[in-house]
């Protein structure tokens, strides 16, 4: 488990103190794949890097399984590293080195044996699709060929963690996919703990069972990534979540209308059921589809439906009210005019 607790970072250079992080406080379990986003400049990688101490934090600590990092001598903190993998968005291979001695290095460092070693590489290449690589060198591989020797590289030790830094961010989506199913199989498999920095929300939708919202330093949304994709609270995990379900109106769409437009989202066990035709029964208002799809994150559908609803104010409002209440969770989007 790692526990954050009121962390903060503060950058200073020369005069000026630039914040990083501004009392984070924040429990990721064992197991999970736990995403942070948010825009650029938000923290999220002072963050990251808090957890395994390339950034040393101003104040607050860091535990891991118990263990408050901030507390270790040198040595300590050295041999607690090499249970925190990472990985980042640039690959950070050397150039000069072959894929094998890529992630040999870090079980060169560790003491390892040569035998240990060469065992330990070739299991690690099979595992990211990577034998046939062995003696390539980083600038005869594709991009993502390249972050599966940062995988197996941040593996190479065992760790109980792994970090990822905007991992896909320099991938194409199909390539993208390739390594979010790795990493899922190593969660699966191996039972590491991932801890996944991104920008993208389809990213968290395929793979992240929780994520934290960064802004100005801070997280200002936390969760289930159901939970905050069916109820997202703060305008800003909103527009995230937005960008991925794609459920824009056309302007034509949203003008022009003679009646209330209202968005309507459901949960998977509610998608079966009869909201509408009971809204549609009970009060004199007629309702218009305009958009809708169901989505699936983490296999659990969450439906999404814009419906045009016609008739006096007082009965749409109470023909609202009581979809809001069977639904939990409506929003008008534009009256009539
Ligand atoms: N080494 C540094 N020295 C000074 N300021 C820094 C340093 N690293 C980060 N910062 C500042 O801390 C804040 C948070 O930066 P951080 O890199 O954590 O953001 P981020 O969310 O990872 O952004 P991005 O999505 O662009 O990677 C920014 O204002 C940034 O300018
Ligand atoms: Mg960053």
């Amino acid at each position: 488990m790692i526990e954050i607790q009121n962390l903060v970072k503060i950058y200073e250079s020369g005069k000026q103190k630039v914040k990083g992080v501004q009392d984070v406080s924040l429990t990721i379990n064992d197991g999970e794949i736990f995403g942070i986003v948010g825009y650029s400049g938000a923290g999220k990688s002072t963050l990251l890097r808090c957890i395994n101490m390339l950034e040393w934090p101003t104040s607050g600590n860091v535990k891991i399984d118990g263990v408050d990092l901030t507390s270790l001598s040198r040595q300590e903190l050295r041999r607690a590293r090499q249970k925190i993998g990472m990985i980042f968005q640039h690959f950070h291979l050397v150039r000069s080195k072959t894929v094998f001695d890529n992630v040999a290095f870090a079980l060169k460092a560790a003491g390892k044996s040569k035998q240990e070693i060469r065992n330990k590489v070739d299991d690690l290449l099979e595992m990211v699709g990577l034998q046939d690589k062995r003696d390539a060198y980083p600038s005869q591989l594709s991009g993502g060929q390249k972050q599966r020797v940062g995988i197996a590289r941040a593996l190479a030790n065992d760790p109980n963690v792994l970090l990822c830094d905007e991992a896909t961010s320099a991938l194409d989506p199909g390539t993208t996919r390739q390594i979010l199913l790795l990493l899922k199989k190593i969660n699966q498999e191996l039972g590491i703990t991932i801890v996944l920095i991104t920008h993208e929300m389809g990213v968290v939708k395929e793979i992240c069972d929780r994520i934290a919202v960064m802004q100005d330093g801070k997280i200002i949304e936390c969760g289930e990534v159901y939970e905050l994709f069916a109820r997202p609270e703060e305008p800003l995990t909103r527009s995230f979540i937005d960008s991925v379900l794609q459920l824009e109106l056309p302007e034509h769409l949203v003008k022009n209308r003679r009646g209330t437009l209202v968005r309507l989202q459901y949960r998977g066990e509610a998608a079966s059921d009869t909201v509408i035709s009971d809204m549609l029964q009970s009060f004199r208002v007629k309702g218009n589809i305009i958009h809708g799809k169901i989505e699936y994150i983490q296999n659990k559908p969450l439906g999404i439906l814009v419906l045009e609803l016609i008739g006096d104010e007082s009965e749409v409002k109470r023909a609202i009210d009581f979809m809001h209440e069977r639904t939990g969770g409506l929003e008008v989007i534009e009256h009539a005019a």
